[in-house]
């Protein structure tokens, strides 16, 4: 049994309408409500308009509210950008950053992300920084060199347990139905920890929660989560439905 608390979060991105995360945020807090005591943690990221709403209907519930990606400055002229402290005004206590989607939209490099993350670090937030090959890539035998490189790369000098968590998300795996097998899961987790550990120290790194995300659904997700160094999932699709989200944290 690991020391680390099992995170389910819920990446919404672009979906769904006010009413939607209305209904969504408050069918997941009746359920944490009436579930008492839980052996996880549960974190929503709404889209950024929809963070007031969400964070509103989950009062009392223990769910936490996060930022899908925030701006590496603090305020000034960056038309359409989310700073951290407008999350954190809002109700967030989490950021999720360099989602595979932002590095390919909106061309965010290593040190983009880091830059983002260490803005949500300092703000007090948890900054949920994301990592993952593509097909191409895990196809030429270069996994765990992207993944580590990643690491080094997006995660800020000084991070710790209690203000990181990673995601690691094959490019491939998101929103196809597809998934690395558990083995392969298991591998490329226990070698992020051990990259982790080059960069913020054992001790740190054998505390931070690494999710698994691409493709985690309720019923892959008990197999998934039951592996030594996956400490949560980061879920896509299966967090937009209150019953499919609640089966895969009873998995946790
Ligand atoms: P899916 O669960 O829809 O594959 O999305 C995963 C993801 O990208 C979460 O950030």
């Amino acid at each position: 049994m690991s020391a680390r608390r099992t995170l389910i979060a819920g990446n919404w991105k672009m979906n769904g309408l006010a009413a939607d995360a209305l209904a969504l945020a408050g069918g997941l807090a009746e359920k944490m409500k009436a579930a008492g005591d839980v052996n996880f943690d549960m974190l929503i990221c709404p889209p950024a308009i929809q963070i007031s709403v969400a964070v509103a209907a989950v009062q009392g519930s223990g769910i936490q509210v996060g930022g899908q990606d925030n701006h590496w400055n603090a305020s000034g002229a960056h038309t359409g950008d989310t700073s951290v402290n407008m999350l954190k005004d809002a109700g967030c206590s989490c950021a999720i950053v360099g989602h595979s989607e932002r590095r390919t939209d909106h061309a965010e490099t290593d040190q983009i992300v880091k830059d983002k993350a260490a803005a949500a670090q300092a703000a007090g937030l948890i900054a949920v920084i994301c990592i993952g090959e593509t097909e191409e890539q895990r196809d030429a035998g270069k996994t765990l060199d992207v993944n580590g490189s990643q690491i080094a790369g997006s995660v800020p000098d000084g991070s710790t347990a209690a203000n990181t968590v990673i995601a690691y998300e094959p490019v491939w795996a998101i929103g196809t139905g597809r998934t690395p097998t558990n083995d392969e899961v298991q591998e490329v987790h226990a070698f992020i920890r051990g990259e982790l550990a080059k960069k913020i120290g054992d001790n740190e790194a054998a505390k931070t929660r690494i999710l698994y995300g691409g493709s985690m659904n309720p019923g892959n997700s008990k197999d998934l989560l039951a592996l030594a160094d996956v400490d949560g999932g980061l879920i896509g699709g299966a967090s937009l439905k209150v019953d499919d989200f609640w089966t895969v944290a009873q998995n946790a």
